[in-house]
């Protein structure tokens, strides 16, 4: 480490808070200013614990993968354990090494495409009760959406009846989490409604997930679902996961998984109803290669441009928009000293609206993607899913459910802003819609070669 330590620069803020007042007042643009007038390394105080914010990604890429043994889990991710457990998200060290080893193969990509059929199907259920010119919350049904599909993949058809039950539970303990009592979960304990509500809400997850995991063992993990690969999943040494291992696996996924993808699908429909050109451009797509049929897939690989409005609307709305680490021994990051205990900030929210890697950063561009943009950005300039060994397990399953739902939605109906709809977002680990997503429905004319054809050959 060289002889001076190099402290970066940040903003000014006030005696005891720090920077709070002004995160809390623009918690989306404060960090984007920040980064503008400071630099790729800002320096923020919030309280008593300081924040590194980083959004060169090169610094990303050192932080999650080159020197990602300096660091582990933020604090507020860290505080989600709560509720998490030991599971994926939250985990470290060799519990987390182990678990990973234990619930990859479960995500191959030789296995995931066998999801597509529920995906496909709950969606078309959900568009049963879309009726022309209904004005309805989109957000809030994909919300549902995203749950019975990860409710059917997890856990198998045994829970399809309680998805609502899992959905409200999950939706309290999300609520609990944007708030302060996720920071200082001393909070928890006081005797307020909305602790009791957690309360109530985990307790209630907990015994969907264990009845469930009993009702396996008795019957043997015969399904299909991610539920019995996990029960079979085997270490070196031949163990298996306890109970209580499996429970904080399945809520992880349930957690991580549905409302991230709600939330990716939210903001295609949203960015697509002011873009009629890349709306024009996605329905000829589906009528070409679909001429509607539901799709399979087999026809991923043919629906491109479905896919760049799918990597599109999460670069302009990353569902997860920043990912923490901390600091565990002192370390260097982009030439800055780093104490042991730094809160990190990697905001994808900042890198992927920056000019340096994207042109015309602001606009909604799906066509951007062609030609395999990813590739030629600087690695961590686009990384909606994460980086290095703790990258999402569930990218490829969240790619396939996004592109086969708006595929399937796409098809039938466009979907307009309601007249006065204003888009307001709320500040959480998720970058959901506050006030959900207020849409009219609209029917698309017929695809020209309509017939239910077969479906792409393999
Ligand atoms: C559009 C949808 C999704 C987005 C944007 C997303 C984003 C992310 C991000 C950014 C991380 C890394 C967090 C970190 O490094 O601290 C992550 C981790 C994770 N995600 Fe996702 N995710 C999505 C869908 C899913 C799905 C569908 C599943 C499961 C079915 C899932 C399960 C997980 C798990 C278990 C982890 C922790 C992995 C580990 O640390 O080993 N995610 N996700």
């Amino acid at each position: 480490m060289s002889g001076t330590k190099r402290i970066p620069p940040g903003p000014p803020g006030y005696p005891l808070i720090g920077n709070t007042l002004q995160l809390v007042r623009a918690p989306f643009d404060f960090p984007i200013r920040c980064c503008r007038e400071y630099g790729d390394v800002v320096r923020l105080r919030i309280g008593t614990l300081v924040f590194y914010l980083l959004s060169h990604p090169d610094a990303i890429e050192q932080v999650l993968r080159r020197d990602h043994r300096n660091f582990i889990k933020d604090r507020g991710t860290r505080m989600l354990s709560v509720v998490l457990g030991e599971g994926l998200l939250t985990s470290e060290g060799d519990v987390w090494r182990r678990q990973r080893r234990l619930a990859q193969p479960a995500f191959q990509m030789d296995v995931i495409p066998r999801y597509a059929g529920v995906m496909v199907a709950a969606t078309e259920r959900l568009l049963e009760d879309w009726q022309p010119g209904q004005a309805r919350d989109i957000h809030a049904d994909m919300a549902r959406l995203t749950m019975e599909i990860a409710a059917r993949t997890l856990l198998g058809a045994s829970v399809a009846g309680q998805t609502d039950r899992v959905g409200h539970a999950m939706r309290v303990v999300m609520e609990h989490f944007a708030s302060l009592a996720a920071v200082f979960p001393s909070l928890l304990w006081l005797p307020l409604p909305r602790n009791w509500r957690f309360r109530r809400a985990s307790r209630d997850l907990n015994a969907v997930i264990y009845d469930t995991i009993a009702q396996r063992r008795a019957t043997g993990p015969t399904g299909d679902d991610l539920l019995s690969r996990l029960l079979a999943a085997r270490d070196d040494d031949g163990s298996q996961m306890t109970d209580r291992q499996l429970r904080d696996e399945l809520v992880t996924l349930f957690l991580a998984g549905h409302e991230t993808t709600a939330i990716a699908l939210s903001f295609c429909y949203y960015l697509l109803a002011q873009h009629p050109q890349a709306e024009a451009r996605l329905a000829a797509e589906l009528d070409d290669v679909l001429a509607g049929r539901p799709a399979t897939a087999a026809d991923l690989p043919r629906l491109p441009y479905t896919e760049w409005v799918v990597k599109e609307a999460m670069r302009l709305y990353p569902p997860a928009p920043s990912i923490g680490r901390e600091a565990i021994h002192d370390c260097e990051v982009a030439g800055y000293h780093v104490p042991r205990g730094t809160q990190i900030a990697l905001v994808q929210w900042v890198v992927h609206r920056d000019g340096r890697w994207f042109d015309e950063p602001e606009s909604f561009r799906p066509e951007r993607w062609a030609n395999d943009l990813a590739r030629r950005l600087p690695r961590c300039a686009y990384f909606p899913f994460g980086d290095g060994p703790r990258i999402c397990i569930g990218n490829q399953f969240a790619m396939m459910e996004a592109v086969l739902v708006l595929a399937t939605v796409a098809q039938r109906y466009r979907l307009a802003l309601a007249p006065g709809y204003r888009l307001e977002l709320l500040p959480s680990i998720t970058l959901r819609p506050r006030h959900g997503l207020t849409m009219t429905v609209q029917a698309r004319p017929e695809p020209a070669l309509h017939p239910r054809a077969a479906p792409a050959a393999t």
